[in-house]
């Protein structure tokens, strides 16, 4: 058995330009999908997924997700997280060379789904990890971002982008542009989180800024905007003391006012919400540095900067807003939990009928 887990992520400025071709800054954040697999002696893949939204349920397929049973919840969830995790067992048997690897697999999550936190991307590389350690194989996080990239990529009809992925594996602040995909320093930054227990539809919320940005000059200006809106919170965040035990207080000043231009743009493309909207003014009113939507809008979440609890507390009192916690920056991306010689050992002390057989199930 091989646990491995993930981070969710915010994006501290750029998301929708980033389609564009401008830089984005996604960080991640300590909120982590743990996905744990053991190999099969067979080729099947069985899944239990829980805290997914998904009330707790258990599948067993052959193959792909095509053949999945009925099971009691609503068909598009179940298929977006097994087309998820479908993709990521299809690159953890490519990576190790074994096309009949079958597994059993569960996924627990304490990252929002479809809420702009990176939850999918999480599972996705936690899985691919967890998965091929479990066949033998140790991939470096930079190829496991490539994998878990061309996972959603599938899954999503070639909508993903590289930062969530990216972003998941590889943990702290990163800047994605195009293909072009590098971590970068920043101090850990006081992230609060307001949840608005909804959705937003990525690809409806794409579209739309699409079109705006074709129809009118000043939207495809306002994207660009946003892209130097990114390239001058870099530069502060490259100006920063990385190893600062906090950061100070000009830094989260200047951050947050560029946060705060950014949602006003993001709203001016229309992809805010109005429990995003009151979400963001909330922290501002309670004293945040800045806040700004996170992902692709519409509802879901909002990030904002506020090492005082003042921010999470007036969250909680939002009308809108359902949950609203302290995330600090995951500096650390993809890892392992429990490595398979580790639960071998484990296995063989506390099952002495099992010494000599070699231990490792895998
Ligand atoms: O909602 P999320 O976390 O999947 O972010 C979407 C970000 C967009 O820039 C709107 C789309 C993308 O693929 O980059």
């Amino acid at each position: 058995m091989t646990v491995s887990s993930a981070p969710g992520k915010v994006y501290l400025f750029g998301e929708h330009a980033v389609v564009y071709g401008e830089p984005a800054v996604p960080c991640a954040v300590e909120r982590r999908a743990t996905v744990t697999v053991a190999a099969r002696d067979d080729d099947h893949v069985r899944v239990r997924a829980e805290d997914l939204s998904l009330n707790g349920f258990t599948v067993e397929y052959r193959g792909s997700t095509g053949d999945r049973p009925d099971v009691d919840v609503p068909a598009p969830l179940v298929e977006a997280a097994m087309g998820y995790i479908d993709a990521a067992v299809d690159q953890a048997r490519e990576a190790a060379d074994a096309p009949d690897a079958g597994f059993d697999i569960t996924v627990e999550s304490d990252i929002p789904l479809g809420a702009g936190l990176g939850s999918s991307a999480a599972v996705v590389v936690a899985g691919i990890d967890a998965a091929t350690r479990e066949l033998g194989v140790e991939l470096a996080p930079r190829e496991i971002a490539e994998r878990a990239y061309r996972a959603e990529h599938e899954v999503q009809d070639g909508q993903a982008s590289r930062a969530d992925t990216f972003c998941s594996a590889m943990g702290g602040a990163v800047r994605v542009e195009g293909d072009d995909c590098r971590t970068i320093d920043a101090p850990p930054l006081p992230f609060v989180i307001g949840f608005d227990g909804g959705a937003g539809d990525t690809g409806a919320l794409v579209s739309g800024v699409r079109a705006l940005r074709e129809e009118y000059d000043f939207a495809a200006d306002t994207v660009s905007t946003v892209g130097d809106i990114v390239r001058r919170g870099e530069e502060l965040l490259a100006e920063s003391d990385p190893d600062a035990d906090e950061p100070p207080e000009e830094l989260l000043s200047e951050l947050g006012r560029f946060m705060n231009f950014n949602h006003g743009l993001l709203e001016a493309l229309g992809v805010s919400s109005r429990s995003l909207d009151s979400m963001v003014w909330a922290a501002r009113e309670a004293g945040a540095y800045g806040a700004k939507l996170t992902g692709a809008g519409g509802g879901g979440c909002i990030v904002s900067l506020d090492p005082t609890p003042e921010t999470q507390t007036a969250l909680r009192f939002t009308p809108g807003c359902e949950d609203a916690f302290r995330a600090e920056l995951a500096t650390e991306g993809v890892r392992v939990e429990v490595p398979p010689e580790a639960d071998a050992e484990a296995e063989a002390e506390t099952d002495p009928e099992r010494e000599g057989d070699g231990g490792n199930s895998a």
